[in-house]
């Protein structure tokens, strides 16, 4: 927040010195923009960078999208749910402290029976904030739609978890 705000003002002060240039690039002598900055002034859109994952990326851009998109949204989501258990929540929250690799070696199992999952009572609110806050928000970030059992695709509470059906 922050750092976007002391852009747009350094912008802002940028605009006011050299009178007023428009904001399409060029300098009020038709020059066009030095490396500097001079003339263009529209502000970097915040985040940068992509928004949706794209399975083809190395380990490099991965990690910069969980950055950049994955750990705020989820941080923000978790910490709204419960600031209590969630309140120190990051990176190692989902993959693990030590760090484990995936999601799925680090988060607990989960079991299927008759359609529900099998949890304790007060676990109960958890498993409905796992599916109407964090699987459609993960699956956006993944360019999915949240998993549906009738087609079987989408992302859902497998893209993290490991799950496995009782009978
Ligand atoms: C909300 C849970 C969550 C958080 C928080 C999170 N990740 Fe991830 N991360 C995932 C999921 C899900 C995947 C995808 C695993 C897959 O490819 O199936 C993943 C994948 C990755 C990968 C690619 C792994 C590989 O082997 O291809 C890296 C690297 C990674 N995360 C780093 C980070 C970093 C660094 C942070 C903190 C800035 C972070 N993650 C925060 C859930 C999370
Ligand atoms: C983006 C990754 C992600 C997805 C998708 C996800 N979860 Fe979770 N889940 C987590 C994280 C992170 C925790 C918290 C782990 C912790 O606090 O140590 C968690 C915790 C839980 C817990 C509490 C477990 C315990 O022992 O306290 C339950 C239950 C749960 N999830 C169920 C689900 C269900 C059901 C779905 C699908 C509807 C789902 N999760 C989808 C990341 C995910």
């Amino acid at each position: 927040m922050d750092v976007s705000k002391s852009k747009l003002l350094a912008v802002a002060v940028f605009l006011a010195a050299c009178g007023g240039t428009k904001t399409n690039g060029t300098t009020p002598d038709g020059g066009t923009s030095e490396p500097t900055g001079g003339g263009t002034t529209e502000p970097a859109p915040e985040p940068a960078g992509p928004v949706t994952w794209d399975d083809s990326w190395g380990h490099d851009e991965k990690a910069e999208f969980m950055e950049a998109q994955v750990l705020p949204q989820m941080k923000t989501a978790f910490k709204a749910h419960s600031e209590e258990r969630w309140g120190g929540f990051n990176c190692k929250t989902c993959h693990g402290d030590p760090w484990k690799g995936q999601p799925k070696d680090a988060l607990p199992k989960l079991t299927l029976k008759g359609g529900e999952f099998d949890v304790p009572e007060d676990e109960k609110p958890i498993v409905e904030f796992m599916k109407t806050e964090v699987v459609p928000k993960m699956a956006a970030m993944f360019g999915q739609e949240p998993f549906d059992p009738a087609t079987g695709k989408g992302f859902g509470c497998g893209g993290c978890h490991v799950v496995e059906v009782a009978e």
